[in-house]
């Protein structure tokens, strides 16, 4: 879903840039690579148990020495003054029993895995723990890791209220957005942000002990943050200043992290916490509902509701789309209200009018010219975020308020015991998350629609009927077009336990698996690592930035493969965001130090935007020519996924079927004059997206800007699907605040009544596209081939034997240019191109020099003094060949 691309600074600069660049960084620098490299030298000699305090008694002085004695034994215990109503809900906790464990168990040791039931009160207990033991009371606070944002924001809420304490002490940070002060002793944040701290300070100094929560989801950045502080924890031990790990989780397999050689030397003490836990009867369906599963849970819920004693109702649905979905199908005697918008096509005739006619002179994209980071270290406030894992959001839906009025469903056969139906999934607005954990209205039943943030995260109270769907939304990625995506599959055995044991918290309780039992058989035990099936080109960028250059060597808990490891590297590499390896010497050294590339300046400058490399590379380019409130947009658009209603949907009738076959024409014909003519139709699929997004409504008396594609009419009429245009638009205000946060001297803001791009601009977003698209290019395939009908209007691509084609809806279906670049491939009837942008060649060896290769007899010393026999290089993730592409003669400078 989220995306990527760079670029750079001119040679003088760049070197005086590396040179600042490693004064910023040199303490971080050194601490790493010591860090990662001398526990591999440790590792190799094997054996070597040496205890961290006899570490400490050689490399400290004795004023060292105090303060670890101090420190790693707070003596204090520091009073929380808790109502009387709180002291008694905690002492009902499972965890509270184990409070002396788990203090002796982190008193004697710097790592220690906490392991129990969800709801046991992990969470919200171990940090106060801490707290009175003293551990916030030196100048390190506590600092606890959340994979999901909606569990760090109501867990520091919730910590904050138990302790007495106000939000300035116990804080949360999650993206752009946290209320942490000085005073803040005890910090809830989500694990992207703690690996962006780790960016800036690697011994993380701040912190006297850092938790990381739910570790059992193994969130991509879960993993590494384990890997990391398996690292900085020992290191701070050595340097007198120590600090404490807490790794919790819920379900089994603590083994990858305990039973990990590569990760702890000596395996961390496991503390497991008795959850009492009342029985659940669990039913299965007898069949298995293959597509519609929301309407059965919507008929299962109903059941519950009209035919079993009072409890509250927890369903288990997939994604934000469905619940809120189901929400509605439950609350269906309420009325659905949107606001008015003013006519979108109005809007785009303004846009379009708007477009200025300007004829310069080659304008050109300068891959040396890119932002960069600020060169001082220490900006509090730049918090470059990593993306959301999570479905795209819709904080902005409708439909949200809804939800507080008992008494609404029109299936309740009861009228005087409603139901009271609330969404949650993790993008959801705080306040209305926090309405879960609140007693339902009097006399209704609670009822809440979630997807698996309920699963582990967050424990509503009152729940005594799950209902289970079975199935997970879970991004994976497509090794083809590179790619990922969202998919709904089946989940695990143990989520599915999981999910059940929600039913069984205050008594006994049931679970409803719309599934059968011979279908939960054939789920997996276990969830696997998100790292092993995504992409990892942005975490091994981030990785670098963190200067570990052998990415390779890392301590993952689970590693993702060597072969996605080499391809990220490649990718990185002809990104510029990498330096490319020698290739001389030996075949084995070669391949390790394709393992090993240091990062570049441009590749950090792409580090600090929250999308994928290839997109932060256009974003680190689009500062040229006023081009990046264009790049941005086109960013914006690019990773959200299906931003196009879906136009290929099976039709229920033949009114409909022809119905839609009308809007098909219509719309295709509008994408077509929105694709314009001349230079703008070069840009072809993207121009179209830009202006989608880039189109305005003048609305009210006043004349206030508003985007048209933020309003439901515009969608609707120009076949646009509403919330994929909120979430761009509120990912292009993300990353106008990322790209000001990187290059302030830029000052882009985002402007509602921006004017398209001129004829000019266009040239060079073209060229920023394919500097960040790079190895998705293609080119039309030659005459000689074309005889083949197979091959006809087919386009060549250096990965795969088959042609792809330019799809008739592409604004560039009837133009078909020689070489493109396309956002990616999908596979309906034949092989299609999408997100297609047409590039002159001779931009190709200049914006590409990783992919150029010129055989010249000129043996000319840079790329660009070019050949007319040159050819363009490009590689499969592990061996180089020759495509044989000529290059037609190119004049540069
Ligand atoms: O982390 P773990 O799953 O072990 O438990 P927890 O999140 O610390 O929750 C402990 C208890 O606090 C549960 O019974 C929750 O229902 C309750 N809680 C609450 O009432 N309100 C919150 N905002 C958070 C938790
Ligand atoms: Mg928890």
């Amino acid at each position: 879903d989220t995306s990527t691309d760079d670029e750079d600074e001119g040679d003088d600069d760049r070197e005086e840039n590396e040179a600042m660049e490693s004064r910023g960084r040199t303490e971080s620098k050194e601490t790493v690579s010591q860090c990662v490299d001398a526990e591999d030298k440790q590792e190799d000699k094997k054996e070597q148990p040496v205890a961290e305090e006899e570490v400490n008694e050689k490399n400290s002085t004795d004023e060292e020495k105090v303060q670890v004695k101090r420190e790693s034994q707070p003596a204090i215990f520091i009073p929380v003054h808790r109502s009387s109503e709180i002291q008694e809900a905690r002492l009902k906790l499972p965890v509270l029993a184990e409070e002396q464990v788990i203090m002796e168990a982190v008193k004697e040791n710097p790592a220690v895995v906490i392991c129990g039931e969800t709801g046991s009160g992990k969470t919200t207990q171990v940090p106060q723990f801490l707290y009175e033991a003293g551990y916030a009371s030196g100048s390190g606070i506590i600092g606890i890791t959340e994979p999901r944002r909606v569990a760090a924001v109501s867990m520091s809420q919730r910590v904050a209220k138990e302790m007495n304490l106000s939000t300035r002490v116990v804080s949360y940070q999650i993206r752009y957005e946290g209320n942490v002060t000085e005073d803040t002793k005890i910090k809830f944040m989500t694990d992207g942000v703690l690996l962006k701290e780790i960016q800036k300070d690697f011994l993380l100094q701040r912190y006297s002990v850092i938790i990381i929560d739910e570790a059992h989801e193994r969130s991509v950045y879960t993993d590494i943050l384990i890997g990391l502080l398996s690292r900085i924890v020992p290191l701070r031990n050595k340097r007198g200043m120590p600090m404490k790990l807490l790794v919790m989780s819920a379900t089994l397999r603590v083994e990858d992290f305990t039973e990990n050689q590569r990760l702890f030397r000596t395996p961390p003490p496991v503390v497991k916490v008795d959850a009492r836990q009342f029985p659940v009867t669990i039913h299965f369906n007898k069949r298995t509902p293959l597509e519609d599963y929301t309407g059965e849970a919507f008929h299962k819920t109903c059941k519950i509701h009209r035919m079993l004693p009072s409890g509250g109702i927890l369903v288990f649905l997939t994604g934000q789309a469905e619940v809120h979905s189901l929400c509605r199908r439950l609350r269906k005697a309420f009325p659905f209200r949107r606001g008015h918008s003013a006519d979108g096509s109005e809007a785009m005739r303004k846009f379009k009018k708007a477009k200025q006619k300007k004829t310069v002179s080659l304008p050109r994209i300068d891959l040396d010219n890119y932002s960069a980071l600020p060169l001082d270290e220490g900006d509090e406030d730049r918090e470059a975020e990593v993306r959301e894992e999570e479905e795209d959001n819709d904080d902005e839906g409708s439909d949200l308020d809804l939800g507080d009025h008992p008494a609404n469903s029109v299936e309740n056969a009861d009228p005087s015991l409603p139901l009271y139906v609330l969404p949650l999934y993790s993008l959801l607005a705080p306040e209305q998350q926090a309405k879960v954990f609140r007693s339902p209205p009097p006399g209704a039943r609670l009822c809440v629609v979630a997807t698996n943030v309920a699963e582990t995260s967050l424990t509503i109270p009152g729940i005594k009927y799950v209902v289970d769907c079975g199935r997970v939304k879970k991004r994976f990625y497509d090794r083809v077009t590179g790619v990922s995506s969202f998919k709904v599959t089946w989940t695990s055995q143990a989520s599915a336990n999981q999910r059940a044991g929600r039913a069984g918290r205050t008594e006994p309780g049931h679970c409803y698996r719309l599934y059968s039992s011979a279908v939960f058989g054939d789920f997996s035990l276990f969830s696997e690592a998100e790292i092993t099936r995504r992409p990892v080109e942005d975490l091994v960028l981030q990785m670098k930035d963190l200067n570990i250059e052998k990415v390779v060597n890392f301590p993952f808990p689970t590693s993702p493969s060597a072969e996605a490891l080499v391809a990220a590297e490649q990718l990185l590499v002809s990104l510029g965001a990498l330096k490319e390896p020698p290739r001389t010497g030996r075949v084995q050294e070669m391949e390790r130090a394709r393992l090993s590339c240091p990062i570049t300046p441009l590749g950090r400058a792409m580090a600090s935007f929250p999308v994928a490399p290839r997109y932060a590379k256009m974003l680190a380019l689009g500062k040229q020519q006023d081009c990046l409130p264009y790049t941005i947009a086109v960013v914006a658009a690019m990773t959200v996924r299906e931003i196009f209603e879906d136009l290929d949907r099976p039709a229920g009738s033949e009114d409909e079927s022809q119905k839609l076959t009308q809007r098909r024409a219509r719309l295709t014909q509008m994408k077509k004059l929105w694709a314009g003519q001349g230079a703008s139709l070069l840009l072809g699929d993207l121009m179209v997206l830009i202006e989608h997004v880039c189109a305005y409504v003048t609305a009210g008396a006043v004349g206030a800007c508003e985007f048209a594609g933020c309003t439901p009419k515009f969608c609707e009429e120009n076949g646009l699907r509403y919330k994929a245009m909120l979430e761009i638009r509120r990912l292009r205000a993300q990353l106008t605040n990322a790209v000001n946060a990187v290059c302030p001297e830029v000052g882009v803001f985002v402007d509602p009544k921006m004017t398209p791009p001129t004829e000019h601009q266009v040239v060079c977003l073209r060229q920023i596209i394919l500097a960040g698209l790079g190895d998705h290019l293609a080119r039309r395939v030659q005459a000689e081939d074309a005889l083949d009908p197979k091959w006809k209007n087919g386009y060549k691509t250096p990965l795969m034997d088959d042609p792809v084609f330019i799809h008739p809806n592409s604004a560039l279906f009837k133009t078909l240019p020689e070489f493109v670049v396309y956002q990616e491939i999908m596979e309906t009837t034949k092989m299609y191109m999408r997100g297609v942008s047409a590039v002159e060649a001779e931009w190709i060896p200049r914006l590409l020099p990783q992919y150029s290769h010129f055989g010249s007899p000129l043996e000319s010393p840079s790329p660009w003094f070019c050949s007319t026999t040159g050819t363009i290089r490009c590689h499969r993730p592990s061996t180089f060949f020759r495509v044989g592409w000529q290059l037609p003669a190119v004049e540069m400078e």
